[in-house]
């Protein structure tokens, strides 16, 4: 089995939970950044991982989706978020990632928290919407994804494995 590893990270989130994954997979594999990544088409499965921009994948994240999960390629997404995981608003968020991915057979999804970047909590706290102000005053992402977290996504990783192994 060839297993793929790809992920869009900004701040570093996303890739440390990429690589737990990867570091669970048995059996052939790679790890890559998604842009390196012109075509999933080789690969019996793909975890595709990014973060959650404005509520949902951003611009390119769509686009890498809709091109990238071609008919029935066996794929699970993996999404960081700063807002807790218990947010009422993540179901929705994360339903748009799965509804651009949706040609492909989605095996499992995984979403942990990852820490908010300074630079944006600062922006958020200024922002004319009062619920983009409240979210930056609640933030309570500092240090994540933990070591709690990163055992959750190789939990993951495993359980994945062994769906499409059987
Ligand atoms: C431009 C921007 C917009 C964001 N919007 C959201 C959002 O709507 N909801 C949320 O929970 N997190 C949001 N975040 C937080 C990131 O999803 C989170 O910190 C993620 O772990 C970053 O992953 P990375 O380090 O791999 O880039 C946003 C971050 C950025 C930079």
């Amino acid at each position: 089995m060839e297993v793929l590893v790809a992920y869009m990270s900004k701040t570093g989130n996303t890739k440390k939970v990429a690589e737990a994954i990867y570091g669970e997979i048995i059996a052939e594999k790679e790890i890559k950044p998604i842009d390196k990544v012109e075509s999933i088409e080789g690969y019996d499965l793909v975890f595709l991982g990014f973060p959650i921009h404005a509520q949902g994948p951003d611009k390119k994240t769509t686009k890498l989706l809709k091109k990238l999960c071609i008919n029935g390629k066996k794929i699970a997404l993996f999404i960081t978020h700063c807002a807790p995981e218990e947010a009422e608003e993540l179901s929705s968020w994360l339903g748009k990632f799965r509804q651009d991915a949706n040609r492909a057979d989605i095996v499992d999804m995984f979403n942990c928290q990852g820490e908010l970047s300074k630079t944006v909590k600062r922006f958020m706290s200024i922002y004319p919407n009062a619920q983009i102000r409240s979210w930056a005053r609640k933030d309570n992402s500092k240090g994540q994804p933990d070591e709690s977290r990163l055992q959750k996504a190789r939990t993951f990783a495993k359980d994945v494995m062994e769906k499409v192994s059987t």
